[in-house]
């Protein structure tokens, strides 16, 4: 077995994998966010790039979402959607992910009067066409803001379904602050979506605790965890976690940059690798933190001193781990083998 260096940037190109953590909203780099500003006619409190690049450094999640909800603001037109989306699916491409699950914010949108009928068919057009020009395969997870009311969420989740856009999408998923805002208010409309036959995820253990991932597991329904790094800190929820298979999405740069982790030499992902849970790297924010899903996979071998074996395993978990059809799946872990075997 080799170890991982930053000599393997080019092998962990070349596993296909899946990246099912990443906010949409989150890959507005700073060159596309003054690009559109301009666009809009929309004045910024930063005079350019590198003044508000620099502006990039966050305390806990909170000072990462106050940044994260200002920046949003210049997406007006369904152009703005689909300019996002293409550089979105182009970067992740050339990382090496066939399939991308992705979060979007509707009430980020809406509640500033920006419309399902403004960011849905922008985000689709620009999905078919990466689709069609490089072969990526793209789904949507709707998320709920979690704090905001439940209430709030189901009128989302009404308008969405009044918009015919419950088929465009693939499942729910419940993000924003954390702490404080545990996941069982939001059962009722995670119920409206499962009987819709939606996936369902939920963000927890990022910054709360164990419990709000026993919630989303037992009060939400949920198919997978994003984020989990707190589950470490209950034994029986880890086994719980083994025996029943939950993938962990987690996102190293982002735990970094929001202080979760002091040093990516102490993330938890190795250790909850070694004790077989379907643990899966991915980059959340990439604008914002640093990078996108190769360097997240990069920079946490590095740090963990990962084997080869170990990055194979993770894009495995992957693939696995994704909503996608058994067949695309298949395709995909036939490659992912094929390099496997060199
Ligand atoms: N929204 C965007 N990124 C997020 C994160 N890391 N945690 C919770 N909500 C988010
Ligand atoms: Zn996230």
């Amino acid at each position: 077995m080799s170890t991982a260096s930053t000599d393997d940037a080019a092998f962990i190109r070349s596993l296909p994998k899946a990246e099912l953590h990443m906010h949409i909203e989150g890959s507005l780099e700073p060159e596309l966010l003054f690009a559109l500003a301009e666009r809009n006619g929309i004045a910024l409190p930063y005079d350019d790039v590198e003044a508000l690049r620099s502006a990039y450094e966050f305390a806990d999640l909170q000072s990462f979402l106050d940044l994260y909800y200002q920046g949003a603001d210049v997406l007006r037109t369904e152009a703005d959607f689909a300019d996002l989306m293409t550089a979105y699916l182009d970067r992740a491409h050339a990382d090496g992910v066939r399939r991308v699950e992705m979060f979007f914010d509707p009430q980020t949108h809406t509640d500033r009067g920006i419309g399902f009928d403004v960011f849905m068919p922008g985000f689709l057009q620009a999905m078919d066409d990466a689709t069609e020009r490089t072969g990526i395969s793209a789904g949507l997870i709707l998320c709920f803001l979690r704090h905001l009311s439940p209430e709030a969420a189901m009128a989302t989740f009404d308008e969405a379904e009044a918009g015919g856009y419950l088929e465009r999408i693939i499942g729910v998923g419940l993000d924003s602050a954390e702490v404080g805002n545990p996941p069982e208010p939001f059962a009722e409309v995670f119920d409206r979506a499962a009987e819709a036959g939606l996936y369902r995820v939920a963000h927890a253990g990022e910054e709360g605790p164990p419990e709000y991932i026993w919630g989303a597991l037992d009060v939400l329904d949920v198919q997978r965890i994003d984020h989990g790094v707190r589950a470490e800190e209950d034994p029986e929820l880890v086994a719980r976690l083994v025996v029943d298979k939950v993938p962990l999405t987690m996102c190293p740069l982002s735990n970094l940059e929001l202080c979760v982790v002091d040093d990516l030499a102490d993330h938890n992902i190795g250790r909850l690798l070694d004790l077989g849970l379907t643990v899966t790297i991915n980059s959340d924010d990439p604008a914002y933190f640093g990078g996108y899903v190769g360097e997240n996979y990069e920079r946490t071998a590095d740090a963990l001193d990962l084997s080869r074996d170990d990055l194979v395993q993770l894009a495995r978990n992957s693939l696995e781990a994704s909503f996608a059809s058994d067949d695309e799946k298949a395709t995909w872990l036939a490659e992912l083998d094929a390099v496997d075997a060199g």
